[in-house]
């Protein structure tokens, strides 16, 4: 576990001025907000998950420890509380090392640190100063919302020794997601080298994906390129689906061998410094798509093609949703898919047969990442520069619908990029991995 931050300590500091601000001007009167640490996961009996910090406590301070929770306080002179694991020479033998109560301070910038241990009686304390309470409630830790409620029991019951509780309670991410939406310098740069080992990735994949080789092989090429170049590994567990597995959206046992005519579908991102790339690439096994894999195959880089030119500052990613499902209808009709109408097709869902996923997500420290799809009024958000999105269009038949033309049953593609918004138009960062016919299959070819 690193005992300093992956960034310069400054940029946490100025993320949480930020955040501070904006709590003053949610609650003039004080406001106190709390970032627990994600829980460790045990895998079974008593194997623990890689541990992968919380995101937003991750973007507020750079803290990657477990069993840590950061308070920020508009209230007297110490705005940043680190709580963190204490410093143990005979734990730190065996877990690795921990920045410790003088860490937070020196290398996280807390204005004050204490022991983990210390949380019951310290955090109420805080807790007590300030009419407004910003925190997550249902987030990834239940039992971390039981400690707080307890807390906040306990605080009322005090009232006549002069103790209060927050009255209001409201969740952080209107300010944190928000301020995540829009990516900084040092996050693209994050994510742009997350970018090149995915590239890297899907290139050793689509030489390597031969009839005869087995989906985790190639996995294991993904996962190589991945942590081998430096990154921390994957940022979501890779689909290396072949064949029909690929007209399961989250097959995730790569287990399968790879036979002469089938496409392979490979859904994976690296991760570096936390931020995750997301990619899918399909690519046909024997280096050459057959004529249905083709016809497929266009159709879906069409409709990506369509919603990448469309992206711009005001665009909305309902309205690309809306662009991607009506060009895919419209050639679902063409490929004999489905008949009728197109508009009727659309407004009595039909296309979900064979489309049925949204088109995009935000991206960055999750894969998909936080931040409203919606304004305050509930209409769809428009996009604005600095926002990373993927466009991620699809066309899955399944193996026994008989309703499809036989030759192409069984067919599962989808195309997935990563674009961030410029403010004249976008840059889709993801370009320099293959996608078009003609650059697939040139990748596809070993020497
Ligand atoms: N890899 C997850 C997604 O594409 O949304
Ligand atoms: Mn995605
Ligand atoms: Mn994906």
């Amino acid at each position: 576990m690193p005992v300093t931050p992956a960034f310069e300590a400054s940029l946490f500091e100025k993320r949480r001025e930020q955040v501070l601000r904006r709590m003053r001007e949610f609650s003039p009167a004080g406001a106190v907000a709390v970032f627990p640490a994600a829980p460790v996961a045990m895998r079974n009996n008593d194997v623990e998950h890689p541990y992968r910090a919380d995101s937003d406590l991750f973007f507020l301070s750079g803290f990657e420890e477990p069993e840590a929770v950061a308070v920020l306080s508009t209230q007297g002179e110490k705005a940043f509380t680190l709580f963190v694991r204490p410093r143990d020479k005979e734990r730190e033998i065996w877990t690795g090392r921990r920045a410790g109560v003088e860490g937070a301070v020196k290398n996280f910038g807390a204005d004050q640190a204490f022991e983990i241990s210390k949380l019951e009686d310290e955090l109420p304390r805080l807790l007590a100063s300030a009419p407004a309470l910003l925190y997550r409630v249902g987030g990834a830790d239940a039992e971390f919302d039981a400690r707080i409620a307890r807390m906040l029991r306990n605080l009322r019951t005090r009232a006549r020794a002069g103790m209060d509780a927050p009255r209001r309670i409201e969740d952080p991410g209107q300010i944190v997601h928000e301020m995540r939406l829009r990516k900084e310098p040092r996050e693209l740069d994050a994510i742009r080298k997350a970018v090149e080992l995915t590239r890297r990735g899907h290139l050793a994949a689509m030489k390597a994906g031969r009839p005869g080789a087995y989906e985790y092989e190639l996995q294991s090429l993904l996962e190589r390129e991945f942590r081998g170049g430096g990154g921390r590994g994957w940022g979501y567990y890779p689909i290396v689906a072949s064949g029909e597995n690929a007209t399961v959206l989250h097959y995730s046992d790569n287990s399968m061998q790879v036979r002469e005519g089938d496409l392979v579908l490979i859904d994976a991102g690296a991760e570096v410094d936390l931020y995750t790339a997301d990619v899918t690439r399909t690519f046909p096994a024997n280096g050459r798509f057959s004529a249905p894999q083709r016809a497929c195959y266009e159709l879906v880089l069409s409709a990506a093609d369509q919603c990448i030119e469309r992206t711009r500052p005001g665009e909305t990613i309902d309205g690309l949703h809306e662009r991607a499902v009506r060009v895919l209808t419209e050639g679902m009709v063409k490929l004999g898919l489905l008949k009728g109408e197109v508009d009727a097709l659309i407004k009595d869902n039909a296309y979900r047969k064979y489309y049925m996923h949204r088109t995009s997500h935000w991206l960055g420290l999750d894969v998909h990442d936080v931040g409203s799809y919606r304004t305050a009024e509930g209409k769809p958000r428009p996009l604005e520069a600095g926002m990373l999105f993927t466009i991620e269009p699809g066309l899955y038949i399944a193996e026994d619908d008989e309703g499809a033309p036989a030759e192409m049953r069984g067919i599962g593609i989808r195309i997935e990029d990563d674009i961030l918004v410029t403010e004249r138009g976008h840059e889709v960062l993801t370009r320099a991995i293959p996608r078009t016919i003609k650059d697939v299959e040139a990748a596809c070819v070993t020497s």
